[in-house]
């Protein structure tokens, strides 16, 4: 069995993976061995079989001797030990959710759904680094993989509605003290039929850029508002966010030489951990819609298309309904007025299942079998 050592595992993602392992009995192939960056020696969590006490995540000759190191501990993390590790002669797999090693040559992003063919050449060539995808890209190319796989894709525009779970588990908590701190503003208020909405409206707005509205975490109001920028400012009026669409997108689809151009606006919203995105696709050829929603359907087992109407985009199609599930489903398809190369979509998933997680679980899987 593959020793298997587990970094960052208490952290959000590190939990919703234990999660998902456990559910689907991942540990019973594995000889799991857990670190920690604070509690040497302390118990292993319990996940339904026994394993040694924790050692020191930092411990370079305790991480030589796994042949698998996963690690959802962060980018100082793998900036810090990775290297160390390599240049003491380890040679095991190293599996990463942070975005460090990402654009390595010697890196792959992994979504098997869709490059498991990459995943394959880079193991035949003796591939030992597997990194998870920026969060939106995954989600957009597990509901549009039957449009990538046709080859139909000429360039796509996405424009994001990204959750508070993508900035953090902090961020999250921000998020509802925001809006509970706004609902306290005008409970009163609320509480009395009679009273006017343009007073209620005037409180809101006033405490939203009040010194009462806790925003240590976002910088700015979230709740009753939105944040038009995601990560670093690359200083070309693009965020990082939006770069990695395009690059991560054309990595994980192994076509850097002949890239698709993909390019859009990043987008903070109020919701809690579903990224949802609104594409407009420029097509190489027109297909007719029932052609598309066909490819769309039957690309994986995840991507389920909702049909472009108003009751069940408005219960199938939102963050409330997709969360917590495995499902990346994708409406609102038409052929825009442009012609009928020009196709519109909205796709929703859970940033902490196929955006983070579940890729990386899937990955050790695959070095299991
Ligand atoms: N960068 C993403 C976000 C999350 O801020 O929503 C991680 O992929």
């Amino acid at each position: 069995m593959l020793k298997v050592g587990f970094v960052g595992w208490r952290g959000m993602v590190g939990s919703v993976l234990m999660q998902r392992m456990m559910q689907e009995n991942d540990f019973a192939d594995i000889e799991p061995q857990f670190f920690t960056t604070s509690q040497t020696g302390g118990a292993a969590p319990d996940i339904g079989k026994d394993s040694p006490a924790l050692q020191d995540a930092k411990n370079i000759d305790a991480l030589r001797q796994m042949d698998v190191v996963l690690t959802c501990q962060g980018g100082d993390y793998t900036s810090e030990v990775f290297p160390k590790l390599r240049a003491a002669g380890w040679n095991g797999h190293w599996i990463d959710a942070a975005s460090t090693l990402r654009m390595e040559k010697d890196a792959v992003i992994v979504l098997d759904p869709v490059n498991m063919h990459v995943i394959q050449d880079a193991m035949a060539n003796g591939g030992k680094n597997w990194i998870g995808g920026n969060c939106t890209v995954s989600l957009m190319l597990m509901a549009l993989n039957g449009l990538f796989k046709a080859d139909l894709v000429e360039w796509a525009s996405s424009m994001t509605y990204q959750a508070a779970s993508g900035a953090g588990a902090q961020n999250m908590r921000e998020l509802i003290k925001q809006m509970g701190v706004i609902h306290a503003s005008v409970t009163d208020l609320l509480a009395d039929p009679a009273s006017a909405i343009l007073q209620i409206d005037r409180t809101v707005a006033e405490t939203l850029l009040s010194e009462q509205l806790p925003s240590a975490h976002f910088g700015v109001p979230l709740a009753g508002s939105l944040i038009p920028w995601i990560d670093k400012d690359l200083g070309n009026g693009q965020s990082k966010e939006e770069w990695k669409g395009g690059v991560e997108t054309n990595k994980i689809l192994g076509r850097e030489a002949n890239p698709i151009v993909i390019d859009g606006l990043c987008v903070r919203i109020g919701a809690m951990r579903c990224h949802s995105q609104a594409l407009t696709i420029k097509l190489r050829q027109d297909v007719p819609m029932d052609e598309i929603n066909q490819m769309l359907s039957e690309a994986n087992e995840w991507a389920r298309v909702v049909s472009n109407q108003r009751e069940a985009s408005m219960n199938e199609l939102t963050p409330a309904a997709v969360t917590g599930t495995l499902t990346t489903p994708v409406g609102r398809l038409r052929k825009l007025a442009m012609g009928g190369e020009y196709l519109s979509a909205f796709t929703v998933g859970d940033q902490l299942l196929w955006g983070a997680a579940e890729p990386l679980r899937r990955m050790l899987r695959i070095l299991v079998q």
